[in-house]
């Protein structure tokens, strides 16, 4: 009996030390300016990942690449690449691609088909090109989930670029440091699977009617909005975290400007020195809201019943370094009720600021 239990135990120790085992060797049919590595894992190595790294090859390579079959993680950034055509990326190897780096390439176009090959794309990386514009259906058919678009020149996006999706699957966009004007979703019948906009330093002047798309996240800092509207996140009712931080030029939020935001838990609304007050009803609506950062604004007070504002708020950051929590008041025998009643409010660690 026991030399049964001592097999069993050693056949379940050398099982799990070969499914955490990670090993890596080097790969024959390399290119000589790349880096090849395989990680294999699992039982048996029976899962591997074939890293492949060409970075900055220099110039005079000519594309497509040759890389290893079975590639799934390609680094192809600052190689000068320039407008992306339907062959650059269409050699054995690239099909099986889940992660692909082409930022810093001087990319100022992508041809409709240029990545119609790359099946299982889901990670990619277009970051510092030059891309203005891109053809809507140019991600057609592919499984992405984050896509990298910061650094580029887009001065207009329109977010049907991510309808022709192969799946439903959530997808992670960042549009930060473009010069957009306007970010737009022109209406088609079908839900878009966006769920994360980094809109961050760009040339917005208002918020973009961003309504139907199921975002949990949504970056606007930087911009040069001058005033928030009522209803400017109507329909936004997944979004999670809001941050509209660094806005030099942001001088009024209209009362009922969050509406719709039930599921907000985290409102960022730091360095913003022009916003001076902020009216209670800009409160309305936000009854997940949990934390709300000020610090750095102008706005250096709070109403005495915003518990009652925001009836989940648990911490408020003002002024330099001031920050308010949810406490409990000292408890006090209610004589009606025949018991002690606790009341809940905002404690600051300096005075003057709960009105
Ligand atoms: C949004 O973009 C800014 C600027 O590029 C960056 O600092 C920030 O981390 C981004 N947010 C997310 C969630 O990636
Ligand atoms: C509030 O914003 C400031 C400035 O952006 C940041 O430094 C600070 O960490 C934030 N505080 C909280 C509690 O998130």
């Amino acid at each position: 009996m026991k030399g049964t239990k001592d097999i069993m135990a050693l056949l379940l120790w050398l099982g799990l030390s070969l499914l955490v085992s990670v090993q890596s060797s080097a790969v024959n049919n390399c290119h000589p300016g790349c880096r090849c590595e395989v990680e294999s894992f699992g039982l048996f190595d029976s899962f591997s990942l074939t890293r492949v790294d060409c970075r900055g090859l220099g110039p005079g390579s000519t594309m497509p690449i040759p890389i290893p079959l079975d590639t799934t993680h390609l680094d192809l950034s600052s190689n000068t690449l320039g407008p992306l055509s339907d062959t650059m990326l269409a050699g054995p190897g690239y099909t099986t691609l889940v992660s692909l780096d082409l930022s810093s390439n001087h990319i100022t176009k992508v041809s409709p088909n240029a990545l119609s090959k790359l099946r299982y794309l889901e990670t990619l990386d277009l970051s510092h090109n030059d891309l203005e514009i891109l053809s809507i259906d140019c991600f057609s058919g592919l499984p992405l989930a984050e896509v990298d678009l910061s650094h580029n020149n887009f001065q207009e996006f329109d977010t049907n670029v991510f309808a022709a999706k192969v799946n439903g699957e959530p997808v992670s966009v960042d549009l930060s440091h473009n010069q957009l004007t306007s970010v737009f979703t022109t209406p088609h019948g079908k839900v878009l699977h966006i769920q994360s906009l980094n809109l961050t330093a760009n040339q917005l002047s208002s918020v973009p009617r961003l309504a139907g798309l199921p975002l949990r996240y949504l970056n606007l800092d930087g911009n040069p909005i001058t005033r928030i509207k009522e209803g400017a996140f109507a329909q936004l009712e997944d979004l999670v975290y809001l941050s509209i931080s660094g806005l030099k030029e942001l001088q009024e939020i209209e009362p009922y400007a969050f509406k719709g935001l039930q599921s907000l838990q985290v409102l960022d609304l730091s360095n913003n020195p022009k916003l001076t007050t902020l009216n209670p009803t800009v409160y309305s609506g936000l009854d997940s809201l949990q934390e709300l950062n000020l610090s750095n604004s102008g706005v250096v007070s709070l109403p005495n019943d915003m518990l009652t504002h925001l009836p989940s708020i648990k911490s408020i950051t003002l002024g330099q370094n001031i920050r308010c929590r949810r406490t409990q008041k000292q408890g006090q025998f209610h004589w009606q009720l025949g018991q002690v009643q606790h009341n809940e409010e905002l404690n600051c660690n300096a005075d003057g600021i709960v009105l």
